[in-house]
């Protein structure tokens, strides 16, 4: 995490600012590109960003941050660069874990994690063990994570506590479905954030964003800094959040 304390700008309200942001972290490889640099070098710039930002978060006081660092999808990328990606997160996991937990950062992963590394996996789980009292700010990690396999295990999880007599069908509802999931009993995220230009979803969080603010930018997730990260809560403060009602400034 960087070090240098940050004010919350004078333009941000603190009584709007989303209490969850989910940011997809897409570019990396464009960036590099641009610079005659291999893709790697774009993923080693963008664990350099994500810290600023998770400082920017809990300075300012924004409770939650989930990050997409790699998707059911992403397999299927070169196996060099899929093995970078992995090196790469226990290399900055167990690098910046002393720091995150002195600052009271709670420490989670989402996502399929039996198939990842079993050295990763193991500090994961003792990343996630030493944090998990943490209060100050949860930071959630999704790697080999996808929504669509987020709702099946759910659904795996709920049909075999039917089929073993512990559940009615009739009893299955959206509170006991989303404990089911990854995300168990996190805030759903307020304010999702892609950058890139890309304006999709990547199977990211495709149950919890059911009313999430969206927010796109063509900035490349490497040089999305603390700037442009203000940009994007400035226009999550001039949303009107109805939720299918009618009751905010609409009703007037
Ligand atoms: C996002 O950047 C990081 C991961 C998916 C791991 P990309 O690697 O997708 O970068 P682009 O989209 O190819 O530029
Ligand atoms: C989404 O980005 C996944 C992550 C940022 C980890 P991708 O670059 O994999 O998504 P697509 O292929 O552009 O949809
Ligand atoms: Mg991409």
């Amino acid at each position: 995490m960087n070090n240098t304390i940050t004010q919350l700008p004078i333009d941000l309200d603190s009584q709007r600012l989303p209490q969850h942001v989910a940011l997809i972290m897409d570019g990396n490889g464009r960036w590099a590109k641009k610079r005659g640099l291999p893709r790697i070098a774009g993923h080693r710039q963008g664990v350099r960003m994500l810290k600023d930002i998770l400082r920017c978060c809990k300075d300012w006081g924004i409770k939650a941050l989930t990050v997409y660092a790699f998707s059911t999808e992403n397999w299927g990328r070169p196996f060099e660069e899929v093995e970078f990606l992995m090196r790469l997160f226990e290399r900055a996991l167990k690098k910046e874990l002393d720091a995150m937990h002195s600052e009271g950062v709670q420490i989670r992963f989402i996502g399929d994690l039996s198939a990842l590394p079993q050295s990763l996996v193991q500090l994961i789980d003792l990343a996630t063990e030493k944090t998990q009292h943490n209060q100050t700010l949860q930071f959630n990690i999704a790697v080999n994570y996808g929504g669509r396999d987020e709702i099946i295990n759910a659904c795996r999880q709920i049909g075999e506590l039917v089929q073993t007599g512990k559940l009615d069908a009739s009893d299955i509802n959206e509170q006991l479905f989303s404990l089911k999931l990854y995300t168990t009993n996190s805030l759903e995220p307020d304010l999702l954030i892609r950058t890139s230009g890309e304006m999709r979803l990547s199977n990211f969080l495709l149950w919890q964003m059911a009313y999430t603010e969206m927010y796109f930018t063509d900035v490349l997730f490497p040089d999305f800094d603390r700037t442009a990260f203000h940009q994007a809560l400035l226009s999550y403060q001039k949303r009107d959040r109805r939720f299918g009602t009618i009751k905010t400034s609409l009703s007037a």
